[in-house]
């Protein structure tokens, strides 16, 4: 019989809710590596980096990768249902298997975050009124996949966003605005984020895709491996589909 789970999200720390780097986080990154390069290796053409370039990664530069103001990694923790240590009533810990990785950047003032024009984006609230963020590499390991943990990162992306936001205009709820860039061949992912609420607001190019999810070390990469003519066409075709959920601050 298939073992049965329990599962709970997590953002990692980083310094916009941690004052200093935890004591266990060097233990933390190292379980961030094995998940992110499993995601590399098992789903390589779902991400704009490759296993090649993150296997060389030094501890530190995993650990820049979490650690970092631009950005929060959230992960989804399996916890054996049989095996469960924990009390009762206790919050669910990073303790069991990472089974699933999300990045949310953000928040983003609203010149980084426009699109071009021509991309059919619709307008942006000013950095006033609203806080922006582009969610991106959304992973759930191949064992626990369709048990409901991409839409749990999304969630958590969505929970994070608006636990960030609230105070930006006193008197007056904030709002999030909260995108997603993805390639409209990936229908898991497409229908993963149609059910979580999000909307086909726009298309926009590769190139975009990359800068804005805060991938542009890896563009250059890309850029190097395409020919002329595929240069071309990741910085001019509009293939990307953007998405994108509005919530309130309650
Ligand atoms: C996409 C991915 C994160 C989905 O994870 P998951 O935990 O299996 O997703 P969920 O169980 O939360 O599924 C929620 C919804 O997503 C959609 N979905 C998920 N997998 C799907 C698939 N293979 N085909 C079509 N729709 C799918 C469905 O609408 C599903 O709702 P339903 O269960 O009510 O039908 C996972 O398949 C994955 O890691 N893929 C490889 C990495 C990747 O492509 N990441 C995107 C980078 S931009």
């Amino acid at each position: 019989m298939a073992l049965q789970y329990t599962y709970s999200t997590h953002a990692l720390p980083s310094p916009r809710t941690t004052k200093s780097l935890p004591p266990d986080f060097p233990s933390l990154a190292r379980r961030y590596e094995a998940l992110r390069l499993e995601a590399l290796l098992t789903s390589p053409s779902a991400f704009a980096s490759t296993h090649a370039i993150e296997r060389k990664f030094t501890p530190e530069e995993w650990a820049d990768k979490i650690w970092r103001d631009d950005a929060v990694v959230l992960v989804c923790v399996a916890h054996p249902a049989a095996e469960s240590n924990q009390t009762p009533g206790a919050a669910p810990t990073l303790d069991g298997q990472w089974a699933g990785s999300a990045i949310l950047r953000g928040p983003m003032p609203a010149h980084e975050y426009a699109l071009p024009p021509d991309s059919g984006a619709p307008p942006c609230g000013s950095d006033d009124t609203e806080t922006k963020w582009q969610m991106t590499a959304v992973f759930a390991s191949a064992a626990h996949r369709g048990r409901g943990l991409g839409k749990l990162l999304i969630q958590a992306g969505k929970d994070y966003a608006l636990a960030q936001s609230p105070g930006l205009v006193s008197q007056r709820p904030a709002s999030v605005r909260l995108r997603v860039l993805i390639h409209p061949d990936n229908m898991a992912i497409l229908s993963l984020y149609s059910a979580s609420g999000f909307v086909d607001v726009a298309r926009t190019t590769g190139q975009e895709a990359y800068r804005t999810n805060g991938d542009l070390s890896s563009w250059e990469l890309k850029l190097q491996s395409l020919t002329d003519e595929m240069k071309v066409y990741w910085k001019t075709a509009k293939v990307a589909v953007v998405m994108e959920w509005l919530g309130e601050v309650e």
